[in-house]
C-alpha cells in the first residue's frame, strides 16, 4: 500500500501543492522552516485524522485563509481509493472516495503511517499522555474497531466531568449511567492495552539487542488505578467508581480511570524515565517504534508507510546508516526529510528526491 499522490490546499505554509510520490523512498530536502514537517504532518493526518503536533485545527489552515484541505490517492492490493480532510475554522470533515464519512471508523486506519520525529524522544521522559497515545495509536492501527470504544470512553468522561464541575448538589443517579459505560469500556480497552504491551515488550527487546546488549532488558508495565489492584471486571470497577463518587464530586473531575494510565518503562531493572542516558533513551524509543512496525506487519499483513522527519538532526552518519538498514526501507513506501542532500546517498534503492522551498516542491528523480 502506498500514497500515489497528494494535493494540499491552504494547508500550513502550502498554498497549493499537487505531487506524485515514489512507491518506495521519497526524500524531501530543504532548509529549516520550509514545510518538511508540515508535509509529513499532512500524510499522518490522512492516516489518523489527527496531527502529531499540539494545537487547534485552525492552525492547520494557512494563515488568513478560512478553508484548507488534504487529499491523497492511495494504491493498495485490494483497491485504490482517495482520502481527504477539509478544515473549516475549527471544524473538519473527512472524505473517503469523495463521500463525507459520518463515522471516523470509515476513515481512520485506511492507511497506516508510522512516524519517527525528533519529538518522539519525549516518549520516555515526557508526560504519561505521550505513552498512552503511543499505545493507543498502535492499538487502533492493528485493531481499528477499538477506536469506537476509546471515543465512547472519552465522551463518557467528558460528560461526567461537566456534571462534576457544575453541580454541587449532584446526585449519584445522574453519574451512574456514565460510570457504567466507563466501567465497561475500561475492561475492554485495558485488556487490549495489556495484551499489546506484552507484545511490544517482546518485539522491542528483539530490536534493542541490535542497539545494545549491555543495557539490559526492556520491561513495560501498565500503571493504572484498576489494573494495579488486579481489578478488571465491570461490576468491581463500577462499585469502585460508586465509592469514589464523593471524592470525585469534591475534586470536580473524574479521578479514576484509564485516561490516567501510564506505562512504566524499565531498562535493566531501572525506571528509564529517571535513569536512562540520552543514548539509551534514543535506543529505547527506536526499539519501541521498530517493534510497532513488526507488530503491524504481523497482525495486519501490511507494511506501514514510514515517515521519518528530520533524521539527521538526531543521529550521526554511522547511526543514520544503521538505522536505515534496520528499517529495511526497501520493503515499502518511506518519506524521509532532512536538511542535508548528502543524506540521500544513504538511502538505497530507487528513490525520488523532492526539493522543498517555502511550501513548493520540485521533484528530481535519482
Ligand atoms: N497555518 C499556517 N499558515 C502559514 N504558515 C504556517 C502555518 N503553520 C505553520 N506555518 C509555517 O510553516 C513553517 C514551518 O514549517 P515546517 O514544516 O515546520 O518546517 P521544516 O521544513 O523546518 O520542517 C514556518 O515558517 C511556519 O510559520
Ligand atoms: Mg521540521
Amino acid at each position: 500500500m502506498y500514497i500515489e499522490s497528494l494535493k494540499l490546499f491552504n494547508f500550513r505554509n502550502f498554498n497549493y501543492l499537487n505531487i506524485d510520490f515514489s512507491k518506495s523512498v521519497n526524500f524531501i530536502v530543504g532548509k529549516n522552516g520550509q514545510g518538511k514537517t508540515n508535509l509529513i504532518e499532512s500524510l499522518y493526518l490522512l492516516s489518523t485524522s489527527k496531527s502529531f503536533r499540539k494545537g487547534k485545527n485552525k492552525n492547520l489552515i494557512r494563515n488568513e485563509e478560512k478553508e484548507g484541505s488534504i487529499f491523497g490517492k492511495i494504491i493498495s492490493d485490494v483497491s485504490n481509493f482517495e482520502l481527504g480532510i477539509v478544515f473549516r475554522g475549527n471544524k473538519k470533515e473527512a472524505y473517503y472516495n469523495q463521500n463525507k464519512v459520518k463515522n471516523y471508523l470509515d476513515f481512520i486506519g485506511k492507511i497506516i503511517c508510522l512516524s519517527f520525529t525528533p519529538d518522539d524522544l519525549r516518549l520516555v521522559k515526557g508526560e504519561p499522555a505521550l505513552r498512552r497515545g503511543f499505545l493507543d495509536h498502535l492499538l487502533v492501527s492493528i485493531n481499528p474497531s477499538i477506536f469506537k470504544h476509546l471515543v465512547e470512553y472519552n465522551r463518557a468522561i467528558k460528560s461526567k466531568n461537566i456534571l462534576l464541575k457544575n453541580d454541587l448538589d449532584l446526585k449519584y443517579e445522574l453519574i451512574e449511567p456514565w460510570n457504567r459505560i466507563i466501567a465497561e469500556k475500561t475492561v475492554l480497552i485495558e485488556k487490549e492495552r495489556i495484551k499489546l504491551l506484552k507484545n511490544i515488550q517482546i518485539e522491542a527487546n528483539k530490536q534493542h539487542e541490535k542497539f545494545s546488549k549491555t543495557d539490559g532488558n526492556i520491561e513495560l508495565t501498565l500503571n493504572g488505578s484498576f489494573i494495579n489492584e488486579g481489578i478488571l471486571e465491570v461490576d468491581s470497577i463500577d462499585s469502585i467508581l460508586r465509592e469514589g463518587f464523593e471524592r470525585e464530586k469534591r475534586r470536580g473531575y473524574s479521578v479514576f480511570g484509564l485516561h490516567k494510565d501510564d506505562i512504566i518503562i524499565n531498562l535493566g531493572e531501572k525506571e528509564a524515565k529517571f535513569f536512562s542516558s540520552q543514548g539509551q533513551t534514543r535506543s529505547l524509543v527506536l526499539s519501541l517504534k521498530l517493534a510497532s512496525i513488526s507488530i503491524i506487519e504481523k497482525e495486519r499483513s501490511i507494511r506501514p508507510i514510514i515517515l521519518l522527519d528530520d533524521v539527521n538532526s538526531e543521529l550521526d552518519q554511522t547511526r543514520t546508516d544503521n538505522f536505515f538498514e534496520m528499517l529495511d526501507l526497501e520493503k515499502g513506501q518511506v518519506f524521509v526529510t532532512g536538511t542535508d542532500i548528502a543524506l540521500s546517498k544513504l538511502l538505497k534503492g530507487s528513490k525520488r528526491v523532492l526539493k522543498i522551498s517555502e511550501g513548493t516542491l520540485e521533484s528530481t528523480d535519482s
